[in-house]
């Protein structure tokens, strides 16, 4: 999604805003640009469609030198990828800025400003924003009291940036529903959407707060709250281990966050365990007393993060806990029902995602006990105004299809659904078996990556069709739906998850030769039903491929690719799941050629509903 980047830096700043332009690549966008105050006080931009490195070209052919300058990767809302929607959007050659966030009030402000003889020249709803600055900057006394007036008149979503020649020397930002964060460094003082962009020049990270207003100077910064009102933010120091390694060695960011998985899990595990035993107080000081309290839990999430959601509700309820799942963007728009004692759980990687960060906001006052988040970003929205922040040690992920945030998010939920399955400090009777099995994940899963599973042969299948289907019942739906969603992603790709049950009440009508039909088979409860299923796929010339635990395997007989998984204890089945069908998509995409880790109209964080 857009990524802002911007600053005033003592020395030449174009270079730092095209190098924080690379670092917000990841997020997903369409095209590029940046505009200085050049060393003629003029306003100077570029911009291109594609990618960052299109931009950057661009600049040495002809390049921009200013020591105040703002920058954009835009991921198109309102209006086609062109230069013309690219932004900077800039105001009578006097005033640029750069927006992420949707201005809902737009076509009325556009009239407004049409009418008194401003001129529109892109589709996209941030011009308003440049023209309304321009026009607040003749009647006010500086940029900010013209910023903050701008901010008056916006509906929606509207974190920006703004320049303007008239002050040469400052950049004044505005936070409204996306994040934005201040980076301070030897060189200068910047913004930007994310810590990452800024990582090579600031050491100090302000997070401001909704309806903050922040003016930049090179070597000093103010806040000003929502109420006008001069504010000091408390500043964290960067965690090293915040730093975006390189692929190392691996072909993409995707295949190497996979294989980073085996870690993640160890490290996201030893979170809440102490000598391998869950200590729940490691989750909060307050969350034995509050989860003795639950009765129920809400899970609101998006995309990969709901499908974790899903597999959660199958391990709360089988630990006695009701539980119900939904869609956040849905979740948010209907009339709730809460029973008193239910808990509040958000799932994120990014931990801005506006549609989860909304309903989190909208549950005050609406009778939830508390809320969770579990989460892969500190600092972040969902984070900060969570009663209880359970952190997924995935480490960055920089491939646009979530994979490693997602086995976090598996294993935060395990410890989450047994702390809530204690009841009066009792341990439940599964929590020994849960735990013995997460304990010897990271292992298992090494050894699973180590092995040949012959993918490239199924890959190279599903690469020649334009459809998959994928099946599992139980645990193993969402595991599919996380399967299908990851193909269709990266590789195109029409890919749709059924309980295998529902099968025939519709959708084996599409089977057929050229309908590959993927099933995962773990040794459960459900394993004479799923094969049943798979005779029917078989019986009517379905191309069946199976990943199957190893003694679930031996029941299987017939035709139809049959992948081992080796011997999978069934607390942890649907994380060891998960890797195979994560592979299976990334070969896929790599045998069509496809942009793996920043797929086609994607975006990593998803800050506008
Ligand atoms: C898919 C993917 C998305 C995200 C969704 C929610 O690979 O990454 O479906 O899961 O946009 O994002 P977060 O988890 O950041 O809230």
């Amino acid at each position: 999604m857009c990524g802002i980047i911007g600053g005033v830096s003592p020395s030449d700043i174009t270079s730092t805003l095209i190098d924080g332009l690379h670092r917000l690549e990841y997020r997903g966008y369409d095209s590029a640009g940046i505009a200085v105050v050049d060393l003629h006080g003029r306003l100077a931009r570029r911009r291109a469609v594609g990618k960052v490195a299109a931009l950057a070209g661009m600049l040495s052919d002809d390049p921009l030198h200013g020591r105040v300058g703002i920058a954009h990767t835009r991921w198109a809302t309102h209006g086609r990828p062109h230069t013309d929607n690219a932004h900077p959007h800039m105001s009578r050659d006097s005033v640029a800025v750069v927006h992420n966030g949707i201005v809902e009030n737009y076509a009325a402000l556009r009239d407004e400003l049409t009418a008194e003889g401003y001129c529109f020249i892109s589709e996209t709803d941030t011009e308003v924003i440049a023209h309304l600055v321009e026009r607040q900057l003749r009647r006010a006394n500086n940029l900010r009291e013209a910023v903050g007036a701008a901010v008056q008149r916006l509906e929606g979503a509207f974190t920006f940036a703004a320049v303007a020649v008239s002050e040469p020397d400052r950049l004044v930002a505005a936070r409204q529903g996306s994040p934005l964060v201040v980076g301070i460094g030897d060189a200068g003082c910047f913004v930007a959407s994310d810590t990452y962009a800024l990582l090579p020049v600031a050491r100090r990270f302000i997070y401001l707060e909704e309806g903050d207003v922040v003016e930049l100077t090179g070597n000093s910064f103010r806040i000003h709250d929502a109420g006008g009102r001069l504010v000091e933010r408390a500043a964290s120091e960067v965690q090293s281990s915040l730093s975006v390694s390189d692929k190392e060695g691996f072909r993409h960011y995707m295949l190497k966050e996979i294989h980073e998985q085996p870690d993640v899990v160890a490290r996201t595990l030893d979170t809440w365990l102490e000598g391998g035993h869950l200590n729940p107080d490691r989750l909060a000081p307050h969350a034995r007393a509050l989860f003795a309290q639950v009765r129920g839990a809400h899970i609101i999430a998006c995309g990969t993060s709901y499908h974790a959601g899903l597999v959660a509700r199958y391990w709360l309820e089988s630990l006695g806990i009701p539980c119900h799942v939904e869609v956040a963007s849905e979740y948010r728009y209907r009339k709730q029902v809460i029973m008193p004692g239910t808990l509040l759980v958000t799932i994120s990687q990014s931990g801005e995602t506006a549609d989860t960060l909304a309903p989190l906001r909208e549950a005050a006052g609406k009778g939830y006990l508390a809320s969770v988040t579990v989460c892969n970003v500190p600092n972040s929205s969902l984070v900060r105004e969570s009663d209880i922040a359970m952190l997924t040690r995935a480490g960055p992920e920089i491939g646009v299809a979530s994979t490693k945030a997602f086995t976090a998010q598996l294993v935060a939920l395990a410890i989450l659904a047994l702390a809530l399955a204690r009841r009066d400090g009792d341990i439940h009777p599964a929590e020994s078996a849960w735990l013995h099995a997460l304990r010897d994940l990271p292992e298992s899963l090494r050894t699973l990556l180590r092995s040949d599973l012959g993918l490239d042969a199924l890959s190279s299948t599903l690469s020649r069709g334009n459809h998959a289907l994928f099946l599992g019942r139980g645990i193993q739906y969402p595991v599919a739906m996380e399967g299908a969603l990851k193909l269709k992603e990266i590789s195109y790709i029409h890919a749709e998850a059924y309980p295998a049950g529902e099968l025939k009440h519709g959708p084996l009508a599409l089977v057929d030769d050229a309908m590959p039909v993927i099933f995962t088979l773990p040794q459960d409860h459900l394993l004479a039903k799923t094969c049943s299923n798979l005779k029917e796929v078989q019986a009517r010339g379905g191309r069946t491929m199976v990943f199957a635990d190893d003694r679930a395997a031996a029941s299987l007989q017939g035709n139809g690719d049959v992948v081992r998984l080796g011997v999978v204890p069934e607390p942890v089945a649907p994380i060891v799941f998960t890797l195979p069908l994560q592979l299976l998509a990334y070969h896929t995409a790599v045998v069509k050629g496809a942009d793996v880790d920043q797929p086609r109209n994607l975006a990593k964080s998803v800050t506008v509903e």
